[in-house]
């Protein structure tokens, strides 16, 4: 099995992650069943930040559990796209370290874009023949998890990825944390209380030990909408190995248009 390894010099993606939590900090409740609770804005904001991204990336069960094909959505989105100078259809990541990605799930039946899927060295070659049918690209990175400073670069590398959006779920949104590759947060805060221990939350995963090891954010921006709140968050510092990688990129020129746009029609 060809793994492959990165050095640490490697250029990366600017990543973002976006996600819509309850009050308690829950993706969903704790059966994981999907159900849309966040506003139309929100679902808005979802489609404008994909248009400021080359990669929509998500885990095997965010893949799996809903009907999610990553897309760029309707004309008006893919037009954002191609006026911020991206391609009009983003690529499209999943992450699934053992391969376990259904190959029946809903992205595999909308061609309009590559999908490539990040695996680690635990993925058999039975689960890896069947991803290999349906998806442009299969790669190993990592022996027991995906290697995400190596996807990553290898990303940008070979598929020219500049900004990558994750959109969860927990357990890939934890493992980037703890990468140390995100640059940004958008954290929708939606009025409810799902409860439940075993729910997903915007980091899931091994988490840290010590506050030492915390990825430490500055509030970029707060606006309230009806009941919602939109919170913009930078990342600070985070790990140790990318220290001078959290001022480049971030608000490009797309990206404060789209905020802007998006603040003026909803006020
Ligand atoms: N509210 C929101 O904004 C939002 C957004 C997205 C998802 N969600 C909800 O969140 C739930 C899904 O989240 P989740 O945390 O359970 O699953 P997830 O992160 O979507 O997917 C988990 C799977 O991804 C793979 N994976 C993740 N991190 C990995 C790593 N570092 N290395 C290797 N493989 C990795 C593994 O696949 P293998 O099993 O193949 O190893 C793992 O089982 C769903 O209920 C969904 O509705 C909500």
């Amino acid at each position: 099995m060809n793994r492959k390894s990165q050095s640490t010099s490697t250029k990366l993606p600017f990543v973002f992650i976006n996600v819509a939590t309850t009050v308690d900090g829950k993706l969903a409740p704790a059966n994981r069943h999907f159900v849309p609770f966040s506003s139309k804005l929100d679902q808005r904001l979802l489609l404008e930040l994909r248009a400021r991204a080359d990669a929509v990336m998500a885990g095997a069960r965010t893949v799996d559990l809903l009907p999610v094909n990553l897309g760029p959505g309707g004309p008006r989105y893919r037009r954002l796209r191609l006026k911020g100078g991206l391609a009009e259809y983003n690529l499209r990541v999943v992450v699934s370290g053992s391969g376990t990605l259904d190959p029946g799930a809903e992205i595999f039946r909308k061609r309009f874009s590559p999908i490539i899927v990040l695996v680690s060295g635990v993925a058999t070659e039975q689960r890896l023949r069947r991803l290999r049918a349906v998806a442009d690209a299969v790669e190993v990175f990592g022996d027991n998890e995906v290697d995400f400073v190596a996807s990553l670069g290898w990303l940008r590398q070979k598929w020219k990825v500049k900004s990558l959006l994750c959109e969860g779920g927990g357990e890939v949104n934890g493992g980037l944390f703890r990468a140390g590759v995100v640059n940004e947060i958008y954290q929708t805060f939606c009025p409810l209380v799902f409860g439940g221990r075993d729910a997903p939350t915007m980091a899931d995963g091994i988490g840290i030990e010590s506050l030492s090891q915390a990825t430490r954010l500055r509030l970029k921006s707060l606006r309230r909408f009806g009941n919602e709140l939109f919170l913009n968050y930078r990342v600070v510092s985070a790990a140790h190995r990318f220290p001078n990688r959290f001022t480049a990129l971030g608000c490009g020129k797309t990206a404060c248009y789209l905020w802007r746009a998006r603040y003026k029609r909803a006020g």
